[in-house]
C-alpha cells in the first residue's frame, strides 16, 4: 500500500493525513475484492523497517491500527471478512496487541474474504525464523524440509494460519520492488506495479489489474497450458 505520503504532500497534507486516506484505500478494496473472485487479500501496513520512521509517524501508524481493528469489527463481520493479523507481535504497543487478538476472533467466522495485514513483517526474517525453528525440531533429521513443510514453519514463524502462494502482487505509488514482503510465498506470482498512490486505488482499478492478471500465461517453470509451448 506505497504512496500514502506523496499522496499527502502532494495535497500539502500531513503524512499522516495520507494514512488516513489509505484507510479509506484499503475499504474499497476490501469491499470490492469478494466480487473480483479474491478469496485472499494480504496487505503490507508496516514494515519490520518501517520502525525507521520518526517517531511521530510510528505512533500515528499505531494509533491508526488500533483505531481500524477497533472500529472496523462490526463492518467487517457484516461483510463476511476474516481478519487476521501477521508478522511480529512483541514489539507492538499492548494496545494494539489486544486489538489485534480481539479483532481476529470476533471475525473468527468470516467466509466471504479473508483479509491479511502485515504488521511489523519482514520475509527475510519470517524465512530466517522457519529456518532455525525447523533446525531445532528437526535436529536429529538427516533430511532437509520440502518446500511444503519449510512453508508452513515460514507461515507459524510469522503467526499466519495461511501458507497458500500468492498469485498476484499488486505495488502502488510508482516504486518497482518487493521491499521484503512474503518473499516465500511470492515465488510465482505475478507483479503488477502501478504508478497510482495507494490512496487513489478504486475498485475499478483493482478490477482491471484482476482482469489483466487473469489472462497472464502461469507456467510456473512448465509449459504453457493454453498453447502447450
Ligand atoms: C507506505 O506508504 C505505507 C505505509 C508504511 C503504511 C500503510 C498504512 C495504511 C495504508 C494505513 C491503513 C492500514 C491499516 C491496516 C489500518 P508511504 O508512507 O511509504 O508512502 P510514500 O512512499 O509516498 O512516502
Amino acid at each position: 500500500m506505497d504512496g500514502n505520503g506523496r499522496w499527502a504532500e502532494r495535497r500539502g497534507l500531513p503524512r499522516s493525513a495520507g494514512h488516513r486516506a489509505g484507510v479509506e484505500a484499503l475499504r474499497r478494496v476490501v469491499e470490492a475484492s469478494p466480487g473480483l473472485g479474491i478469496g485472499t487479500l494480504s496487505v503490507y501496513a508496516f514494515s519490520a523497517d518501517n520502525w525507521k520512521r520518526p517517531e511521530a509517524e510510528v505512533g500515528a501508524l499505531m494509533m491508526l491500527f488500533k483505531t481500524y481493528l477497533r472500529a472496523e469489527i462490526v463492518r467487517l463481520k457484516r461483510s463476511g471478512v476474516r481478519l487476521t493479523v501477521f508478522g511480529r507481535r512483541d514489539r507492538l504497543p499492548e494496545a494494539v496487541r489486544q486489538a489485534i487478538t480481539r479483532a481476529e476472533w470476533e471475525t473468527r467466522n468470516g467466509g466471504r474474504l479473508h483479509l491479511r495485514i502485515a504488521v511489523d513483517y519482514a520475509g527475510r526474517d519470517a524465512i530466517r525464523m522457519a529456518a532455525m525453528q525447523w533446525a531445532s525440531d528437526a535436529a536429529n533429521s538427516s533430511l532437509p524440509p520440502s518446500r511444503e513443510e519449510l512453508g508452513r514453519y515460514v507461515a507459524a514463524a510469522t503467526h499466519s494460519p495461511d501458507t497458500s502462494p500468492v498469485d498476484l502482487l499488486i505495488r502502488t505509488g510508482g516504486e518497482q520492488r518487493l521491499s521484503d514482503f512474503m518473499l516465500w510465498e511470492s515465488a510465482y506470482a505475478e507483479l503488477f506495479f502501478l504508478e497510482e498512490f495507494w490512496p487513489d486505488i478504486s475498485a475499478h482499478i483493482l478490477a482491471t489489474t484482476v482482469e489483466a492478471f487473469r489472462v497472464r500465461d502461469r507456467r510456473f517453470g512448465g509449459l504453457s497450458l493454453r498453447t502447450g509451448s
